[in-house]
């Protein structure tokens, strides 16, 4: 039971007019701590027991079993009630120790899969901002529900399919040479695109000719599909090493193309039970009686299968392959209208798991408050990480010369910096990307949260702390009160996070909790000889260990020394 259900069950009892879950409701966090931790305003029962607000909150405050906690007081049309600091503290803090990084593991998930659509760069297209996203939000969103007890499945959705791929293999043939595409492999690829664009717009034949070779590639040809998978090679190569600086990991890379030869079932499936209809020649979905607008292109005049196809045939394949619980499609929300046909069809199509699919959306990012675009305001990621990792060496060397491990210290700071902006921002807000500000160590960063946990590490070094497991540690003071109640609240914090789908409830946690200590550690001389020594250490343990947790759920490192 919670400190809410706990309250408002002993308010039931003496109030029968009001059912417990509508006193839960009615309970109020007072804005002053010493107007409590949580007051009832009497002023809903005035009208039922015909009496003045402030003689039913005597009444009440009069009658309640106030053994549970440490004070009961009416003042005014209120009950402010005040909590057990140091029972709950004592309980707390004992959890945290006993648990240490399991401390608000839950089994909501009954290990059941959760499919995660992530990241899904286009080959040979550089990887954007928006990919960026697409991989920090969704890799977070996985360890969240992990830690609920699910089984997050992270699929890279590669966009590895497609005419352009025709495009690519008529340019490279024209002018492409091995050595430039293995120097520098997504942007001499792209090079030849757009070379290759620009002059098909002046030759209507480069055009059919790419046509004619994406055919041979969805047919198997030998030379066709040789060029593609090394083009899709090379520039995984160079995926690859974003993701292991980001520290991303998959458990599929299967893209577009995987689908190739799993289309004809969506398209059968969709001809039996009467679903197509032909329009200009194509074959469409009509989904006006879901609100949308647009039909749903499945098959073009030509033959050829669409982008929508291919996520059909995915959905159908993640469900036979995985059963899962859901799937979520972390994805720019330029793409919502897609998503919405993408459930819209499979709800067609008599599946109703297609219910259990969210499209997770999120905003676009600005670099000094313009859109980027994809000459002149760009933002390149490896140069940019590097960057990161350098500005947080700068800043190392300036507050702690004599770092060992200064090197790997300072990545995890530079990269956590990227990530944990990224994640603090209501996902559906774009937020403009100021590494400055991202790198700091002060305001609202992951350094900022870094900081405090690795200050809280060389408190616990210096005062040589471990906690045992059998002592009961406890405290009443108002300032540690802050922190036990954040801490109390993990648990709840991470089921909103996964509810909402929404990673910066996590991180804003982290940064509250960090400036909780922070204001503890200004205010309390921690290491000083009392007899409440024990159980500030074994504060500042437990909230280390839930501040590493956090950052750890959003995949940023917490280093024990900064
Ligand atoms: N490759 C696409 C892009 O870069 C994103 C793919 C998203 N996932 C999906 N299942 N459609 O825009």
């Amino acid at each position: 039971m919670n400190t809410k259900e706990l309250i408002a069950a002993e308010i039931a009892k003496v109030v029968p007019e009001l059912e417990q879950e509508n006193i839960q409701n009615l309970l109020e966090i007072p804005k002053n701590a010493d107007m409590g931790d949580l007051a009832f305003p009497a002023f809903s029962l005035a009208k039922v027991l015909r009496k003045a607000p402030q003689m039913i909150a005597a009444d009440i405050a009069e009658k309640i079993d106030a053994s549970n906690f440490e004070k009961v007081e009416a003042v005014g049309p209120y009950i402010n009630i005040f909590l057990d600091k140091s029972k709950i503290s004592a309980d707390v803090l004992g959890q945290v120790i006993a648990q240490g990084s399991h401390y608000a593991d839950q089994n909501i998930g009954n290990g059941r899969n959760i499919a995660f659509d992530m990241s899904s760069p286009n080959i040979a297209k550089p990887f954007s901002i928006g990919h960026l996203r697409s991989t920090v939000i969704a890799d977070a969103l996985a360890n969240i529900v992990a830690k609920q007890g699910y089984k997050p499945v992270r699929i890279n959705h590669l966009g590895d399919w497609g005419k352009q791929f025709g495009m690519l293999i008529v340019a490279y043939k024209k002018w492409g040479s091995e050595e430039a595409v293995k120097a520098n492999p997504i942007n001499e690829l792209l090079q030849l695109y757009v070379r290759i664009n620009a002059e098909a717009e002046e030759d209507p034949s480069v055009d059919e000719e790419a046509r004619e070779w994406f055919r041979k590639l969805e047919a198997g040809d030998e030379e066709a599909t040789a060029l593609w998978q090394w083009f899709r090679d090379e520039s995984l190569v160079e995926f690859n090493r974003l993701y292991d600086e980001l520290g991303v990991s998959f458990d599929s890379y299967n893209g577009e193309a995987f689908y190739n030869d799993k289309m004809d079932e969506v398209v059968d499936i969709l001809t039996e039970k009467g679903l197509l209809q032909e329009s200009q020649g194509a074959q469409v979905v009509n989904l006006e009686k879901y609100g949308i607008e647009h039909p749903a292109l499945i098959k073009k005049s030509d033959g050829a299968t669409l982008y929508i196809t291919r996520d059909l045939a995915a959905a159908l394949y993640r469900k036979r392959t995985y059963d899962f619980a859901k799937a979520i499609y972390v994805v720019g929300n330029e793409q919502s209208a897609h998503f919405k046909q993408l459930k819209a069809v499979l709800k067609e199509m008599g599946y109703n798991w297609s219910d259990d699919m969210t499209h997770v959306a999120f905003g676009l990012v600005t670099k000094n408050g313009k859109k980027l675009t994809r000459k002149g305001n760009v933002i390149l990621l490896e140069p940019t990480i590097a960057e990161a990792v350098n500005r947080a060496q700068a800043q190392i060397e300036a507050k702690n010369p004599n770092l060992p491990n200064k090197e790997a210290i300072a990545h995890a700071v530079g990269v956590g910096a990227i990530k944990f902006y990224d994640l603090k921002t209501d996902r559906m807000n774009g937020y403009d990307f100021d590494l400055d500000a991202m790198v700091s160590f002060e305001g609202e960063t992951g350094p900022y949260v870094q900081y405090a946990h690795a200050r809280i590490q060389s408190i616990l070094r210096k005062a040589d702390f471990t906690p045992s497991a059998d002592a009961t540690y406890s405290l009443n003071d108002v300032e540690s009160w802050e922190i036990i109640k954040l801490l109390q609240d993990f648990p709840r914090i991470i089921n909103r996070a996964s509810d909402n789908f929404e990673p910066s409830i996590v991180a804003k946690f982290a940064i509250s909790l960090a400036q909780a200590f922070n204001k503890y550690y200004a205010h309390t001389r921690i290491l000083d000889e009392s007899p409440e020594r024990d159980s500030r250490l074994a504060l500042c343990y437990a909230t280390a260990t839930v501040l590493k947790e956090a950052l750890r759920l959003l995949g940023v490192e917490a280093p024990d020394e900064m």
